[in-house]
């Protein structure tokens, strides 16, 4: 295919490549992504499950919610698209791989410089004392207990209406104004300030190559648009780098 090879030549001719994936990265594992035919919000309403106002309300229904993604993601494995990102990290081509995605399915492919925007499903955070640590299966009691405090856990990830991790989102930026090149692959580029990263990497002159099954509002000033599963084409334009 032609689009493979102007992909992998611009990435060839770029020194500063960064990525930005969303759920349809993981969709390829058997991950549910949150819009679109069989998308998460097309069930379930995310002020009931993913606002601190809902946790409020009912936290151990939140939980149900968590427990039941987290068994999804915890019999899940990386997928050609994730390795295939880790693979470039290890050549020295990828810089940073800025995520949306809570499933850590990223670092489980091997990539090291992982910026997670929206947190992790499996760390955990007291609500009243910030306890915080990681689990590697779904808590037994729900809602579970701070071991320091008694306070009440939450998954550490971001709600709607909650502010994104400073530090994390800090480097973010910098990454997307750094770089010559930025693949933007399975997101829907409607959750900000996740969906402006690459308007940071176009304004400085850079070039934006998506990869995804259908449109998105980014589409149009991208410079290379793939419609394609990540997890199919990304081991191609791998292999076509050399
Ligand atoms: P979405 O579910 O909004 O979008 C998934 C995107 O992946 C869509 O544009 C699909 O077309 C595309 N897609 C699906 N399968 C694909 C495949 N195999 N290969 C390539 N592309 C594919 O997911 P996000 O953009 O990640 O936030 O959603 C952003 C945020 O909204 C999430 O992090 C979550 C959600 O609400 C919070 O919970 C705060």
């Amino acid at each position: 295919m032609e689009v493979i090879k102007e992909a992998a030549d611009l990435i060839g001719s770029s020194n500063f490549v960064v990525a930005l994936t969303g759920a349809g990265i993981s969709a390829e594992s058997g991950i549910p992504t949150f819009r679109g035919k069989n998308g998460l919000w097309r069930k379930y309403r995310a002020e009931d499950l993913a606002t601190p106002e809902a946790f409020a309300r009912n936290p151990r229904l939140v939980w149900e919610w968590y427990v039941w993604r987290m068994k999804i993601i915890g019999s899940a494995e990386p997928n050609p698209g994730h390795i295939a990102l880790a693979k470039m990290e290890e050549m020295g081509i990828l810089k940073a791989l800025i995520t949306q995605n809570v499933d850590g399915l990223h670092r489980r492919a091997g990539s090291r410089n992982v910026l997670e925007l929206h947190g992790n499903i499996w760390r955990v955070r007291c609500v009243d004392c910030g306890f915080s640590k990681m689990i590697s299966k779904p808590p037994e009691q729900i809602p579970p207990k701070c071991e320091e405090c008694g306070g009440l856990l939450r998954p550490d990830v971001v709600w709607f209406g909650e502010p994104l991790p400073k530090d994390v989102l800090n480097r973010a930026i910098y990454y997307a104004s750094r770089a010559d090149l930025m693949l933007v692959i399975g997101t829907s580029a409607v959750v900000q300030p996740a969906a402006s990263l690459p308007l940071l990497t176009k304004r400085n002159g850079g070039i934006l190559i998506e990869i995804n099954i259908s449109d998105t509002p980014l589409t149009p000033i991208c410079d290379l648009t793939i419609r394609e599963k990540a997890g199919v084409i990304l081991p191609k334009i791998l292999e076509e780098i050399g």
